[in-house]
């Protein structure tokens, strides 16, 4: 682990040059939210953190004084910033919440950087980040979606953290947006969300000032860039476009505070800046020859759940051919992409299942209408696609289920012959649903039903994949559990995606 904030400012090396001014006004530190870094490139990198004396404070303010804030910046080559390569300042105002976003450019690919902040004389902690290499090198990302606060510890990011990997990607539900036990884990809650269903800006600010506060998910972010797209509990659970899951009036409204918030908790670039109720998440993050991300956006675009959501069997509404999950722009976009694309690997980040999970034994089909599977005939579409794009290495990375999963995604599930033509990555939670069991019975039950699922696992835990050339190998790491703090990590189970086969070993 590299140094912490304190080593490194250890030595006389406080930011006290000239041009950073010696005024203090702000009483106490006011970087509790940590530092963050995101969507890197070749050469640039996003650099984040936004300024909080007080986490709760009133209306999502963090504490904050009603003034803008004009914060420092550096970029070291080195842990103890011997070789400052960039500095600069930037204004944190005070109707972004504080919030800072340096977009880098002109860097060296294939870097490790160091950063860190200062604001009127406090000294930020420090962040290591990486741009993309230009040439082929292995990569090593981990995977994560889904930490409900009150449902547990984040000792999964803590240890997701220690294994230093290169990229974090996130798959969303960052936040959730329930009212304190408005969604309570089977083993009950170890933790209290603020106050009240978030609905207004100052609800998210606040929220995602307090997940930001938690110091495991701050070591998660202060370890490596992060690529994020969010669910949809960053806004509310099961929205849909413009349909809210529970037919509030004032969705828009709340669509529109719920990303302004995200955007200013989120190490993103411009091209994210919100626009009213609309933002965009879906992109593309190369990382140099070895691999491009195709990062999804499952959520805005999409029609209404069919048959009123939930889990359920016979609803032939799902299996509409006009109906849409990533909306025509997204997907022409998407499979654009990956027929230019020359990666060697096309890891596709998105949020919910693809792969038909029948969750009914036996005859007869009962599938989850948030899913792919309630949206079945955009799915056979897209997985034509992936097929006839020529795409290298299709692999898909997904959040939500809060169960680890690895499976074969095939043109028809229901066809042992069916070709395969991607391979499907599953995230379990960080925190989401508590502790987690190992049900073998049931573990069994659903591969025998869903043969092209080989693996399944309802503890918590992240996914950490080691990629070069020849394979993707990718451990699922697992978490006996999160109501006590220091779990250690496990490697549930291990699969080797050679280069060239789709397939999972
Ligand atoms: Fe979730």
């Amino acid at each position: 682990m590299f140094l912490s904030a304190a080593a490194a400012g250890a030595g006389g090396l406080l930011l006290t040059g000239a041009g950073l001014g010696p005024s203090r006004t702000l009483a106490r530190d006011p970087f509790t939210l940590g530092i963050a870094s995101g969507d890197p490139s070749g050469d640039g990198v996003v650099l984040w953190t936004r300024l909080a004396l007080d986490p709760l404070g009133l209306n999502g303010r963090g504490g904050m004084p009603v003034r803008d804030v004009e914060v420092q910046w550096q970029l070291a080559t080195d842990e103890r910033f011997a070789t400052v390569v960039r500095r600069g300042t930037e204004t944190a105002r005070w109707k972004r919440a504080h919030s800072v976003h340096v977009e880098l450019e002109g860097l060296e690919p294939g870097r490790e950087y160091f950063y860190r902040f200062r604001a009127e004389g406090h000294l930020s902690p420090v962040g290591r980040t990486r741009t993309a290499p230009a040439a082929l090198s292995p990569l090593t990302f981990a995977v994560a979606a889904c930490a409900h606060y009150e449902h547990g510890y984040y000792t999964a990011y803590r240890r997701l953290a220690e294994q230093e990997p290169d990229l974090v990607v996130h798959l969303g539900d960052y936040i959730y947006e329930y009212a304190p036990r408005g969604y309570t884990a089977p083993g009950g809650s170890v933790r209290r969300h603020t106050w009240g269903k978030c609905a207004t800006l100052a609800d998210y600010r606040m929220r995602h000032a307090q997940y930001k506060s938690d110091a495991d998910l701050q070591a998660a972010h202060a370890v490596a860039p992060w690529l994020v797209a969010f669910d949809d509990h960053e806004i509310e659970n099961n929205w849909a476009g413009d349909v809210s899951s529970t037919g509030a009036p004032s969705f828009a409204r709340r669509r529109a505070n719920a990303f302004q918030a995200y955007y200013e908790n989120m190490p993103l670039r411009r091209s994210s800046v919100p626009g009213g109720t609309s933002m965009r998440v879906h992109r593309r993050v190369d990382w140099g020859p070895l691999a491009r991300f195709h990062l999804l956006d499952t959520r805005q675009f999409r029609d209404d759940q069919a048959c009123e959501d939930g889990i359920r069997a016979g609803c032939d509404d799902r299996l509409d051919s006009g109906r849409t999950l990533l909306g025509e722009d997204q997907r022409g976009w998407l499979l654009d992409g990956l027929a230019r694309s020359d990666a060697r690997w096309n890891l596709v980040g998105q949020q919910i299942l693809m792969a038909q999970r029948d969750a009914k034994a036996g005859p007869g089909t009962e599938v989850n209408m948030d899913s792919w599977d309630g949206y079945a005939a955009e799915r056979t579409r897209l997985l034509t696609g992936f097929r006839d794009s020529g795409a290298a290495n299709p692999v898909v990375l997904t959040g939500d289920a809060h169960m680890h999963h690895a499976a074969d995604l095939k043109l028809d599930f229901d066809d042992p012959d069916s070709p395969r033509v991607a391979v499907e990555l599953v995230t379990s939670s960080i925190a989401s649903d508590g502790d987690g069991y190992r049900d073998e019975a049931r573990v069994a039950e659903t591969i025998a039903e869903n043969p092209h699922i080989s693996y399944l696992d309802q503890r918590r835990g992240y996914l950490v994949c080691r990629l070069d050339t020849e394979e993707l190998r990718a451990d699922f790491r697992t978490l006996d559990y999160i109501s006590r703090r220091g779990a250690p990590a496990k490697t549930g189970a291990r699969f080797t995606i050679p280069a060239g086969q789709s397939a999972l070993t």
